[in-house]
């Protein structure tokens, strides 16, 4: 009896380790999860900042420069390869999605539709690379009402010509107050 007894115990603290294991912040998602905010942070203080000194027109140079300088800056510091996409691009020359992130992406449209939350949304995932595995992560970007004054679909005409003139092909725009407008993309080696 004392035997079972004590089995039964070993087995239930075992169970429960491997409980707490399983469910333990994965701590790559973390980190990922860090340096999205970080990114987030920076480019919206700066996109505030411009918006408020001379409108979207003015505040368009701050996308233009700095939010590929911000991701270029946090992948060389960090590690990760950092970057933003949408399935409908501004910049597709640099933010096109790959099948991977094309995935993901109608996947958070599918979520968003089911009712979820947009903020928190996020995916994570181990995939099989040419050269390994590699710990992928994206984050949903919500569409505030700020972004609407370029991504939405009532665009001024001066905005509109100043976003024309750099992005020529640009299919960021006619999005909603609360549309997921992109994501946040970070992946690492492991
Ligand atoms: C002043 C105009 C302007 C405002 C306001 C603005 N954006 Fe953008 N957005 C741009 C430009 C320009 C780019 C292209 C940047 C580049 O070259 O990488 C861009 C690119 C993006 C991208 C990268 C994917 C792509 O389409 O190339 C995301 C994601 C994005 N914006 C989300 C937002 C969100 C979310 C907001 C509101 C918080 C916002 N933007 C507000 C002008 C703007």
């Amino acid at each position: 009896m004392k035997l079972i007894a004590r089995l039964t115990a070993a087995t239930a603290i075992l169970a429960t380790t491997t409980l707490s294991a399983e469910t333990a912040p994965n701590p790559n998602a973390a980190e990922a999860k860090a340096i999205v905010q970080e990114f987030a942070t920076t480019l919206q203080g700066e996109l505030q900042a411009a918006m408020k000194d001379g409108g979207p027109t003015n505040a368009i140079a701050v996308c233009y420069d700095r939010a590929p300088a911000i991701a270029a800056d946090l992948s060389e510091r960090s590690g990760w390869e950092v970057g933003r996409t949408s399935l409908k691009t501004r910049n597709t020359a640099d933010n096109a999605p790959d099948a991977w992130e094309q995935k993901v992406l109608a996947d958070f449209d599918t979520r968003r539709a089911a009712g979820e939350d947009v903020q928190p949304m996020a995916y994570a995932e181990v995939v099989e690379t040419a050269d390994g595995k590699s710990f992928r992560f994206m984050k949903a970007i919500p569409t505030a009402e700020v972004c609407l004054a370029c991504h939405g679909s009532d665009i001024t005409p001066e905005v509109a010509a100043a976003i024309d003139e750099r992005y020529p092909e640009d299919m960021a725009h006619g999005y909603g107050l609360g549309d997921v407008r992109g994501a946040f993309s970070l992946s690492k080696p492991l």
